[in-house]
Parts: C-alpha cells; sequence; structure tokens
C-alpha cells in the first residue's frame, strides 16, 4: 500500500526539551520519517532547545544517535540522515530566565508556520508560553503542543489553561493525546460512522457491554519518581482510555471537524456517573522472574516511596447516563507488568431475542474486536453452523480482519502516532487534539475517584507479575455475570 502524503506549510518546530527521552524516542525519530515521506517542505527547520550547552553541530551529534537507536537500519541511507541533520539546530535556552530567547527570536523566520513543542517538565509549561509571548516569538499563526501531563487534577488543569490562556488562543493550544494518533485509534471514528453496518446496533438495547484493555508487560522502573505521583489513574485512565471510551460512545458528529468530534467526546465526559468504590480494583505488581528467570523488582522497589500505596493496575465499571447507553456498562483496565502487551476494545452484543435452533449448544455472543495494538485490526465474532452431518451445532469463528493482510502494508509503514500528530499541527488540524473543556471535565470526573480512596486509605491488591492483575478484577466481571476476555498478544 502507497500511503497518500498530503504537503504541508513550510515551519519553523521548536522542540523545547529536544534533548529529552521523548524527542530521542519519538519525536525527532517521527520527523525523520515524515521527511522521508517527503513531508517536510525544503525550507523547514527543527530547532532543539534545551538546558544543556550545545551547539548545533553537537546537537546534530546526539539526534544522529537518536535516529540510530530508534530508526531501523533499512530506512538510515546515509544521505538521507545528512540531509534531515542539515535542517536540525540547537538553541540553548534557559526556561525560568532570560538566557538563550534573543538567540530563538534570531533564528525565527518570517512566514513560515512557527510550532514550539513544550516536551518539558509541566511546572515549566507556563514560563515557556511567558517567554515566548513576551520576548515576541510567537505570533498569532503559531502553535504550541503540550505534552502530558495536562494537570494532576482539576485545579492544576484549569490553572494550566489559564496560564496558556493568557498568551495563547485555544486555536493555538494542540494539547496532544498520543492515543488518538494511533491508526487503529481513528479507525474506529471510520468504522462507526462510514458504515451503515454497525451504528444501528451501537446502543444499549443491542450491547451487553464494553471492555477497554490496555495491558503493558513493561515495569515503572526508572520512572518511578513520575509514576508514583500519578498511578494508572492518571497516567493512562484520566487521558488516554478516556479518549478510547468517547470515541466509542459518542454522538455522530455533523462532520469531520474539530469541534464538532470535541463537542461530542465532551458531552460523552460529562454524561458519565460518579464511579462507586465496589467498581473500582486498583492493584500493584509483586516481584517476579522476566523471561531470563532472573528476578525483577516489585512496584513497591520501583517506586521511590516507601510502602508506596501508588496502583499499577486498574479495573473500573463506568456507566453513561445518556439515552444511548444507560444500561451497558463499559468495563476499563490498565496495568503494567501484566502477562502480555495488548490493547483492544470488545464489544459484546446481546443474545438474539429468540433461538429457533434446539440445540444452542455451543453458542456464544457476537463480539467485535478492534485490536489497537499489536496485530492492528478487527474482529467479528459470529455464529455459524459446526461443519459436518452432526446436525444443527453452532460454533463461533471470527471473521478477521488484520489491517496488515487487508491492507497489505508492512508494520513500519503504519505512521507513528507522534509522526502523525506533528504533521496535524503543522496543518493547524486540531480534531485529534484535546481541548482545554474537555480535559477539564474528564478530571472533574477522576477527581472524586481518586479522592475516594486516599480518604478511605485503600490500599492496593498485590498481583503477580506476569498475570492478568489483582484477583478481584475478576470479580468486578463475575459479580454481573461477565468475565474479562483473556490478556494475549
Ligand atoms: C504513556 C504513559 O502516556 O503511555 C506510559 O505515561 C505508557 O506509562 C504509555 O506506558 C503507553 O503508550 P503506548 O503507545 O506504548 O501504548
Amino acid at each position: 500500500m502507497v500511503s497518500r502524503v498530503i504537503p504541508v506549510d513550510p515551519f519553523d518546530l521548536v522542540i523545547f526539551g529536544g534533548t529529552g527521552d521523548l524527542a530521542r524516542r519519538k519525536i525527532l525519530p517521527g520527523l525523520y520519517r515524515r521527511f522521508l515521506a517527503g513531508q517536510m517542505p525544503p525550507d523547514s527547520r527543527i530547532i532543539g532547545a534545551a538546558r544543556a550547552d550545545l551547539n548545533d553541530d553537537s546537537f546534530r551529534a546526539t539526534v544522529a544517535e537518536a535516529l540510530a537507536e530508534f530508526v531501523p537500519v533499512a530506512l538510515r541511507e546515509p544521505a538521507n540522515v545528512a540531509a534531515f541533520l542539515d535542517r536540525v539546530g540547537y538553541v540553548s535556552i534557559d526556561a525560568k530566565g532570560t538566557g538563550g530567547w534573543s538567540d530563538l527570536k534570531l533564528r525565527m523566520r518570517p512566514n513560515v508556520v512557527r510550532a514550539f513543542y513544550f516536551s518539558v517538565a509541566p511546572a515549566l509549561f507556563g514560563d515557556l508560553a511567558e517567554r515566548l509571548h513576551d520576548h515576541g516569538i510567537a505570533d498569532a499563526w503559531s502553535r504550541i503542543v503540550v505534552e502530558k501531563p495536562f494537570g494532576r487534577d482539576l485545579a492544576t488543569a484549569r490553572a494550566l489553561n489559564e496560564t496558556l490562556a493568557k498568551h495563547f488562543t485555544e486555536q493555538q493550544i494542540y494539547r496532544i493525546d498520543h492515543y488518538l494518533g494511533k491508526e487503529t485509534v481513528q479507525n474506529l471514528m471510520a468504522v462507526r460512522f462510514a458504515n451503515i453496518l454497525f451504528e444501528p446496533l451501537w446502543k444499549a438495547q443491542y450491547i451487553d457491554h464494553v471492555q477497554i484493555t490496555v495491558a503493558e508487560t513493561v515495569d515503572v522502573d526508572g520512572r518511578g519518581a513520575y509514576y508514583d505521583k500519578s498511578g494508572a489513574m492518571r497516567d493512562m485512565v484520566q487521558n488516554h482510555m478516556m479518549q478510547l471510551l468517547c470515541l466509542i460512545a459518542m454522538e455522530p458528529p455533523y462532520h469531520f471537524d474539530p469541534d464538532a468530534v470535541r463537542d461530542e467526546k465532551l458531552k460523552v465526559i460529562r454524561a458519565l456517573d460518579p464511579v462507586t468504590p465496589e467498581d473500582i480494583v486498583r492493584g500493584q505488581y509483586l516481584a517476579g522472574k522476566g523471561p531470563d528467570g532472573a528476578r525483577t523488582g516489585s512496584y513497591v522497589e520501583h517506586s521511590e516511596t516507601p510502602a508506596s500505596t501508588t496502583e499499577s493496575y486498574i479495573a473500573l465499571k463506568v456507566n453513561i447516563s445518556n439515552w444511548r447507553w444507560k444500561g451497558t456498562p463499559f468495563y476499563l483496565r490498565t496495568g503494567k507488568r501484566l502477562r502480555a502487551r495488548t490493547s483492544e476494545i470488545a464489544i459484546t452484543f446481546k443474545e438474539p431475542p429468540h433461538s429457533i435452533f434446539d440445540d444452542a449448544k455451543g453458542w456464544r455472543e457476537n463480539v467485535l474486536v478492534i485490536r489497537l495494538q499489536p496485530n492492528e485490526g478487527m474482529n467479528l465474532m459470529v455464529m455459524i453452523k459446526e461443519p459436518g452431518p452432526g446436525g444443527m451445532r453452532l460454533m463461533q469463528v471470527p471473521l478477521d480482519m488484520t489491517f496488515a493482510d487487508a491492507l497489505g502494508a508492512g508494520a513500519e509503514e503504519v505512521p507513528d502516532a507522534y509522526e502523525r500528530l506533528i504533521m496535524d499541527v503543522i496543518r493547524g488540524n486540531q480534531t485529534l487534539f484535546m481541548r482545554g473543556d474537555e480535559v477539564e471535565a474528564a478530571w472533574a470526573w477522576a477527581d472524586p475517584v481518586i479522592q475516594g480512596w486516599e480518604s478511605r486509605g485503600d490500599r492496593p491488591q498485590g498481583y503477580d507479575a506476569g498475570s492478568s492483575g489483582p484477583e478481584d478484577a475478576l470479580m468486578l466481571m463475575h459479580r454481573d455475570g461477565r468475565r474479562w476476555r483473556e490478556i494475549k498478544e
């Protein structure tokens, strides 16, 4: 499959935190791939900005190292890498002081799109916005890209929105949630709104329940300081999983337009019921063994707080009080150090109203499974007759659509979420970015959930490393006569 490359205008992209981990792993390799795809007009530039005392050449050397580490060798033709590095420059900057800002201003060129990527600690977001404005570096057409976490509760998110709003309009602010840039996540909208097949059934009347799973095998070793203040609820549920829930649950927008889509998502968040304590299970991974048999540490060993009560796993039953969804629960679960890395959404339909078959043995519900990663694709589980002369016996088979097979595309051809999102910033398309009111509404829902377990002093339940999570999470479903799907790649 040859993907279409939509041209963008020439740009100056300044990456604050240009020497940081996200820039090295995702932003710079993503930009390089877009460059290879021909989506970086000749007079576009990337400027790294950070505290480190580097110059253009030494920064280019660090970019070259990042590409060597995070871009497959087949894509690293030396002439291409050199041509890309030619577009890269560096300014050493003091985010809280005055150093470097006039240098940065001198680098900015007229008549190109200016985008400023805040890939730094959230405490610096306000300082960067203020200095860009005060030094006259940002103009009315400039955009800022703000990384997560966007606040740690409603009050901090609101304060941050207010700070940014002093210097930038909402149309200039791109709040990143990289899940929205994932190919299959966008496919959720295509599947729902470009087919007649699903939408008529997409409601409580026909859907029994929805399961959203984001399971990871990684632990938090090395990220303990951040993660311990966050936990699975803030790190994954309030943002990424909330976005997935919104895309499944929202009403059809009148048009695929940034505000139309975001208006509909906002209505879903506002319709979420408060979550009761018995509908929440929190867990923390215990020590275990890695694939090589060596001991792996427990969550508490990886955190920086002795006897930490932060959750590395959470499962929740979420109810949406509106006409479409009343009575159809959404079960969400996410965790670290689980048995497999897999993200999927499973929509389980209700039983047919009447069975004409005497032998209903083997009967199971229709399930639409949307696999976000790995092996992106969809599976619709349908009932057929078991082959052979054994009478009318039923069996369930998948209608399988693995995107790589169906599209003939190698996995490396699917652009990474960051590539797509950065190009959307340059194009000025905010559809896949969170609006300020959306983020605040998500915190307004999450805050009482978190405050509830904090005030009760609940401790997370331990779970075995490499398992499916805590035992109590199974009960969350069993209690309702339902089962989680198996966590497997
Ligand atoms: C990040 C979280 O936002 O998303 C991480 O901070 C998590 O804890 C990551 O591992 C998951 O992203 P992906 O794209 O690997 O599913």
